[in-house]
């Protein structure tokens, strides 16, 4: 049975989306330092000429910036040989890849009903206030990236806000303060 991977290439098979084709002057919205640059090459080079490895090496690829810039998306495409439709399709299709950069830190704010009956939009609005962004960004210090997030099993713990792979339950909107620094 073909993959997801398999069904998205094979729908974006020679048909390449409209303003996606590769082009040379279309390097130029991320610069890699020479270091990631390699970093990329020895991935690429890991699994070239192999089926159904895409998205094994997007996610590699995710690790050295912390997301996926066209350049890094252009470059896959190149290195495995295939359209960079394909990669631009698998990219958008799993919420695991971001084309934007992420903050060192994900603040996930529960909003399962646990959480929103204790409190959880009151937490997200006074996260909202101090870091000045909007779920689905990222501050410009590039520290906190700021989702929310549906029930993570710890509905005893409500409201709970993971900060990178810390829980942390029981929170006041008095709380948030501290919790931010205690990250900085
Ligand atoms: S609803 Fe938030 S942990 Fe379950």
């Amino acid at each position: 049975m073909a993959t997801t991977e398999e069904k998205i290439n094979t729908e974006q098979t020679g048909n390449e989306i409209e303003g996606h084709e590769i082009e040379d002057e279309a390097i130029d919205d991320v610069k890699l330092t020479e270091e990631e640059l390699k970093e990329l090459e020895k991935i690429i080079e890991e699994n070239k000429g192999q089926r159904g490895v895409l998205i094994n090496v997007l996610h590699k690829a995710q690790k050295i910036l912390g997301y996926l810039p066209r350049e890094i998306q252009v470059r896959v495409a190149r290195g495995l040989d295939i359209p960079f439709s394909k990669v631009y399709s698998v990219v958008s299709f799993y919420s695991l890849f971001s084309t934007n950069p992420r903050g060192k830190y994900t603040i996930e704010v529960c909003t399962g009903t646990a959480c929103y009956v204790k409190g959880a939009e009151d937490i997200l609005k006074k996260l909202k206030n101090e870091l000045e962004i909007e779920p689905g960004e990222t501050t410009d210090d590039k520290l906190f990236t700021l989702e929310t997030t549906r029930c993570v099993g710890a509905c005893g713990m409500a409201p709970v806000v993971i900060i990178g792979d810390d829980a942390h339950g029981r929170l006041t909107v008095e709380d948030v303060p501290k919790l931010l620094e205690q990250y900085q």
